[in-house]
């Protein structure tokens, strides 16, 4: 089943340089229990796409058109104030560098029982007790000192945890996460990918898994969106991704992946250069004439699409 349903999703920002076209036309489904990971380049949109789902959009930014549709409602269309008791209940964040989320200046119990406050009708001392439970949940030790700490006074890893902590304490059904390791080092990155998958399955949470890492998406997501200047140009289970890349981009990160002689990292140059000769190989003319009239997509196999619009 369909948890959230993103149709021809496009998200501008009008500036005075121009119309930016963050988002454009993008659609992709999240299914109950799964994760779903976005991969793409810098300013590929991936932030901005996640970002439109929950309304969370910084100035000048603005949905023009398409649905995003939560358990059969359109997000795009609900009040300001349906989307605000929606956001940490239903559907969470969390970001990449957690300080920008945590408010220096309260101690992580304040926070924590705000954010549980907000959207469920219990007392303080009941906030706490959920607060402890999950500060235990994502395994940080003596939970009872930790929540009388300051955010400074944590280590990046741990302030992870306890934004997860806070982003699952009202059980949401979808957790969006956007880069959520990207600023910590190996080893704590590995271990908090870890928890989250953990996680995943005690909440039975949904998850939107936002990376420009191919490798860290390959072990978190269950299906997969490849992003690239605003547009979806592959979406497919992620072993099927693998096994049968099509789209020149989707083949360029795989390739570049699987070598151990190249930078997994998306931006880098190297592959950005196999992306141009990818694309001069691959007969885009013959592809479009296989799609069926009215569509921008080719249904490779089950759940495995391929934009044909993108060259
Ligand atoms: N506040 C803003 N004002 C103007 N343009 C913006 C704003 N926020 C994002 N954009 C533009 O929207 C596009 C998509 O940005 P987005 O942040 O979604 O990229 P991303 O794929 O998340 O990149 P990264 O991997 O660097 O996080 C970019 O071209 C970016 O410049
Ligand atoms: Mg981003």
């Amino acid at each position: 089943m369909n948890l959230l349903e993103v149709n021809n999703l496009h998200t501008y920002f009008d500036t005075d340089a121009g119309v930016i076209k963050a988002v454009d036309g993008v659609s992709f489904s999240v299914k109950a229990g799964r994760t779903l990971g976005i991969v793409g380049e810098s300013g590929s949109g991936k932030s901005v796409t996640a970002m439109s789902v929950i309304r969370l959009l910084d100035y000048p930014g603005k949905i023009m058109s398409g649905e995003v549709l939560y358990q059969g409602e359109d997000l795009v269309k609900v009040s300001e104030a349906r989307m605000r008791s929606m956001r940490g209940n239903d559907i969470s964040v969390i970001f990449q560098e957690p300080m920008t989320s945590l408010n220096p200046v309260f101690k992580i119990k304040k926070q924590l029982n705000e954010a549980i406050i907000l959207h469920q009708n219990v007392s303080k001392d009941e906030a706490t007790k959920i607060s402890l439970k999950m500060l235990e949940a994502v395994k940080l030790e003596d939970p009872k000192a930790l929540i009388e700490k300051y955010p400074h006074q944590l280590s990046g890893g741990m302030r992870q945890r306890v934004m997860i902590a806070m982003a699952l304490a009202c059980e949401p059904s979808i957790l969006i996460a956007d880069e959520p390791t990207t600023a910590l080092d190996v080893i704590i990155q590995a271990d908090i990918l870890q928890l989250m998958n953990d996680l995943k399955k005690d909440f039975n949470t949904s998850i939107i898994f936002i990376s420009h890492d191919l490798g860290v998406v390959s072990q978190m997501a269950d299906d997969v969106i490849v992003m690239i200047n605003g547009k979806v140009v592959e979406q497919a289970p992620i072993r099927k991704l693998f096994e049968n890349p099509i789209h020149p981009y989707t083949r360029t990160l795989i390739s570049a992946f699987l070598r151990t002689d190249i930078d997994t990292d998306i931006d880098n140059l190297q592959v950005l250069d196999n992306y141009e000769k990818e694309n001069e190989k691959f007969d885009f003319k013959n592809f479009k004439e296989l799609r069926q009239a009215d569509k921008d997509w080719i249904e490779i196999d089950t759940d495995h699409f391929v934009s044909v619009n993108l060259k």
